[in-house]
């Protein structure tokens, strides 16, 4: 769970960046009606929230660093984005909406993680009930956020006319590619802090991965959700839990924010 963790605080900075873009860029061509300019508006607090992440991340990565850990998802992430804009996006008129159906689909991967770190606190199944703080205050805060601006990207990509079938290729992409990144991150960080070869390790992944409070079994329902065609981000998931852990929480999370 904590090399897990680790791997995905490594992949924030390029990722949240690359989300920030894709949702500015997006924004560029909203038109003037209400419904456009209150969209106009979530993307600005979007930006704000993911600033404010991957900045934070940034500074978690440099501990991670000083105990030996490399990072090789970031730079891989954005050698690929590079390609990635060089042949495809920058090339292409529909650009914008590529990059914000892979942003809406990463969104997807972090509203469902953020779910899933604020359920059940403290009980059966609560992944950071042992979390040392700073950083149970700093994932749970990062997951209502998530949370709470799971929609931003989404309802972006459809105000465009972003379509079903381009939004399913970079979900299916994004998958394999998210899963792919993921393990070799993760396993790479068992190596370097010598975890690796561990029975222990290999029976927490597997209860973490595929226990009765699993990834896999946790998961199954809002990834297949979002296949459907007529999917919101808001049929899955109870936003209510960021709502709460936010304001019961208000007085720790706007420290960690301020430092
Ligand atoms: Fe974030
Ligand atoms: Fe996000």
């Amino acid at each position: 769970m904590t090399a897990f963790c680790n791997a995905l605080s490594m992949s924030f900075p390029v990722g949240e960046q690359f989300f920030i873009d894709a949702v500015r860029e997006g924004a560029k061509h909203l038109g003037n009606s209400p419904e456009h300019q209150a969209l106009r508006e979530t993307v600005r607090g979007f930006i704000g929230q993911e600033a404010t992440h991957r900045h934070l991340h940034g500074l978690y990565n440099a501990h991670l660093e000083k105990q030996g850990l490399i990072n090789h998802w970031g730079p891989r992430a954005a050698r690929r984005l590079e390609t990635g804009r060089r042949k495809m996006f920058s090339t292409s008129e529909k650009g914008h909406l590529h990059e914000l159906a892979i942003t809406a689909a990463y969104e997807h991967f972090t509203a469902i993680f953020g779910d899933l770190t604020l359920e059940n606190p403290g009980q059966e199944g609560d992944w950071f009930a042992h979390a040392e703080e700073p950083l149970q205050t700093l994932w749970r805060w990062h997951a209502a956020e998530e949370s709470e601006h799971k929609c931003v990207a989404f309802d972006l990509y459809k105000a465009l006319d972003g379509d079903h079938r381009w939004r399913m290729r970079w979900f299916n992409y994004v998958v394999l590619q998210f899963a792919l990144d993921t393990w070799r991150q993760t396993v790479n960080n068992l190596w370097h802090d010598g975890t690796l070869f561990k029975p222990s390790t290999w029976v927490s992944g597997m209860r973490f991965l595929f226990g009765r409070h699993g990834l896999v079994r946790r998961t199954r329902v809002p990834l297949k959700a979002y296949r459907r065609e007529d999917f919101h981000p808001l049929q899955v998931g109870d936003t209510r839990l960021a709502a709460q852990w936010l304001s019961s929480h208000a007085d720790r999370w706007k420290a960690v924010g301020a430092a």
